[in-house]
């Protein structure tokens, strides 16, 4: 790449991320927040784990590809979280747009089979459950959807508490019951399965289905929940960033299309650009323009290149594979039904790379732009954090990670940051979440118990 290419990447990358800093102060506004694209939920998760953590919990895992319900042990004296079993319940794609009460019904089902499994559904345990969607959170059990994202539309949802759903569902089968609940976004998963392992990451990341990110932020600056002291974790959403409009100038005419295929026209429009809902089709937009100008397979198109959703976006991560990906382009491009030659794999491939290397410096900005953000709100020189990732994005492409490391170390040269692959956020970290929630209430039972001992004791000395 030539330096006048690379500058001007860089220059529209730092764009990205000014733009994004201003949309992070509208979100954590009292007065600004109601408009702001980028929501930047508070999220109730006032500390990340300090490695006395103990005791069973069922976890629920909704928002990606699967449905899963997990038992999890958090093991004190060893600092591990034990994953003791798990089961995926599908979820058939019509209850994905079906009724909100027959996906509880099913979620509340699924759990249940799994109780009976386990030989659980004499206990009332903790329950954390995952729900990878932006919430409106009151209190760490009390979670209101603002609205559906990725491929989820289920009526009579947003707007309600989706704790209280969850425990009509289970009250109207009577045959089991939970202990208390925590609502846990994947992003703050992430984050709280990695800092048992690190205590300094602080910042939860995922590049899947959907794309996110949450940070401990100061609560002197969280304007919407009472308080000056500590931090809370904030779910940022920055799926959202662009629904105003801002991201105009850098959408391509292949992101409108994609945004107004989906079933969520104008919301999340950075996630659109981004994550592994739709980065498959955005490839496959390209392709079929370039095979209309007759740029590619001598201008012969095939009705699998015509369908949309026909290119996964697993393809791009076996494209680009360093070794095979010239013959696994050609592989896919012979399933789909093209007559291709040597020049079309490489177009493909270049298609490919161009595609997902965009959405990896998009990613790299928003990320500096919170990194700089903690640097900023403790008034450091220099910051070392760590962020717990997670997403099939990040996990499978070839060079996505490297693309992303090494763009965050230009946007945000002051920061040094480590990545951490987290171990099951979805699962082990939402158990962690409500494990520590249990912790601090447990701690504030105990302060207050105290204070009301020193009270009688100053009482009895009068
Ligand atoms: C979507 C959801 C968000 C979630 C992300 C990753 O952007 O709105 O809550 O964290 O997907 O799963």
């Amino acid at each position: 790449m030539c330096c006048q290419t690379i500058q001007k990447k860089r220059e529209e990358n730092s764009k990205v991320s000014a733009r994004l800093k201003r949309d992070f102060s509208r979100g954590l506004g009292k007065h600004s927040h109601h408009k702001a694209p980028v929501k930047m939920l508070p999220t109730f998760v006032r500390a990340t784990p300090d490695g006395t953590e103990k005791g069973d919990f069922l976890a629920l895992d909704l928002g990606g590809t699967n449905f899963r319900v997990l038992h999890v042990r958090v093991v004190e004296e060893q600092q591990k979280v034990l994953k003791m079993d798990s089961q995926i319940c599908a979820i058939p794609q019509d209850m994905m747009l079906g009724t909100g009460e027959q996906l509880f019904d099913h979620i509340a089902a699924c759990l249940s089979d799994f109780l009976v499994s386990q030989d659980l559904k004499g206990q009332t345990l903790p329950l954390g459950f995952t729900f990878s969607f932006p919430c409106e959170q009151k209190e760490i059990d009390k979670s209101i959807l603002i609205r559906w994202t990725k491929g989820f539309n289920c009526s009579g949802v947003e707007g309600k508490d989706v704790v209280k759903l969850l425990k009509e569902a289970i009250h109207r089968r009577g045959d089991y019951d939970i202990g208390s609940v925590a609502m846990v976004n994947d992003t703050v998963g992430t984050m709280m399965s990695c800092g048992y392992r690190d205590q300094s990451c602080e910042i939860g990341m995922i590049i899947g289905t959907g794309t996110n990110a949450c940070y401990m932020e100061e609560m002197k600056n969280v304007k919407r929940v009472e308080g000056e002291d500590g931090r809370m974790c904030i779910n940022t959403e920055w799926g959202g960033f662009g629904d105003d409009g801002s991201l105009k100038d850098i959408q391509t005419e292949f992101d409108r299309v994609v945004d107004k295929m989906s079933i969520n026209t104008g919301v999340h429009t950075f996630e659109k650009m981004i994550s592994g809902m739709y980065l498959g089709e955005i490839v496959r937009l390209v392709l079929v323009k370039l095979t209309e100008d007759k740029l590619l397979f001598k201008g012969q198109s095939s009705e699998a290149l015509k369908t949309p959703g026909r290119f996964e976006t697993k393809f791009i991560s076996e494209i680009e594979e360093q070794d095979n990906g010239l013959e696994n382009a050609q592989n896919i491009l012979t399933k789909l039904g093209l007559k291709w030659e040597l020049v079309d794999s490489r177009v493909v491939r270049l298609v490919c790379d161009t595609i997902s290397s965009r959405s990896a410096r998009l990613c790299a900005a928003a990320l500096a732009t919170i990194a700089n953000r903690i640097r900023v709100n403790r008034g450091l020189d220099h910051l070392k954090t760590t962020v717990g990732v997670d997403g099939t994005v990040y996990r499978k492409h070839p060079n996505f990670s490297d693309e992303l490391k090494a763009t965050v170390r230009l946007l945000a040269p002051e920061c040094d940051i480590t990545f951490l692959v987290s171990e099951d956020g979805s699962g082990k970290g939402a158990a962690m979440v409500t494990a520590v929630a249990q912790r601090l209430a447990l701690q504030s039972r105990l302060l207050e118990d105290s204070d009301g001992e020193s009270d009688e004791e100053e009482e009895e000395d009068k």
